[in-house]
């Protein structure tokens, strides 16, 4: 498993592989309803836990849903959305106050998603509507549950989201795409009594997985990215 590279593979071909697993990955709102192979989300899974963390910690553990039991967790969700019921996060994922730049990459995200559905601003329905789709995982036949000991510390986060980052790039590998999903970590008592979590554990965020639907316009959404001057200093002399 450490063996990296085979021998006979140039060190381009690997080089211009990662690139394209790394950049082909996109969050990935509309999914075909073709089942993905238990086995292959082990291999997913297994690679995935090959990532660092901080004094071979391992934070990370992982609920696979599937079948009746991913219909069950979906119905539960839509039901509690729908009916405006929110619930305590467990976390705060977002800053409490806004500010920019963040509340400017963030708006211009969300109205350019909802700007390609043909959501106009201001149309709290159809944002609900949309907003909901979360919860029906994007029509993807599975969907990840991640939970964490509440008792570990920030750095094992730190740790999870390479893990995350692991599962969403070697997907890319099987053909798979995902979408990371904090809306999923927005119900903890639902997901955690649908799959009989303890209360020892929390919910950090949930992932769709499966195959693309390269017909439904969702997922050409593209959200720009800075530009290399905007976050890179160097420092030389
Ligand atoms: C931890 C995490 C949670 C996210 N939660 C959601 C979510 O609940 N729903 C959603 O549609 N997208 C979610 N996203 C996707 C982001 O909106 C997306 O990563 C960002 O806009 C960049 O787009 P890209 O992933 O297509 O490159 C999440 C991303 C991350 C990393």
């Amino acid at each position: 498993m450490n063996d990296t590279v085979t021998p006979h593979v140039s060190a381009a071909l690997v080089a211009q592989t990662v690139k394209n697993a790394i950049t082909s990955r996109k969050s990935t709102r509309a999914f075909l309803s073709h089942p993905v192979e238990d086995s292959l989300i082990d291999e997913l899974l297994q690679i995935a836990g090959t990532a660092p963390s901080g004094s071979n910690v391992q934070p990370w553990q992982v609920h696979v849903v599937t079948g009746p039991a991913r219909d069950r967790l979906s119905q539960a969700l839509l039901a509690a959305h729908q009916a405006g019921e929110p619930e305590a996060r467990e976390y705060h994922y977002y800053p409490r106050k806004w500010r920019s730049p963040y509340i400017d990459r963030r708006r211009a995200t969300g109205w350019g998603l909802y700007g390609l559905l043909g959501i106009e601003k201001g149309d709290r329905e159809a944002s609900a509507r949309q907003h909901g789709r979360n919860y029906e995982f994007f029509g993807a036949p599975v969907v990840l549950i991640f939970t964490i000991d509440r008792d570990l510390e920030v750095g094992s986060w730190l740790d999870y989201g390479m893990f995350l980052q692991n599962i969403m790039v070697a997907a890319r590998g099987f053909g798979l795409h995902s979408c990371p999903q904090a809306a999923l970590a927005n119900y903890p008592k639902i997901v955690k009594q649908q799959l009989g979590i303890g209360d020892d554990q929390m919910i950090v965020c949930g992932m769709s997985l499966g195959y693309e639907d390269t017909q439904d316009p969702v997922n050409r959404f593209q959200p720009r990215r800075m530009a290399l001057d905007e976050f890179v200093r160097h420092h030389r002399e």
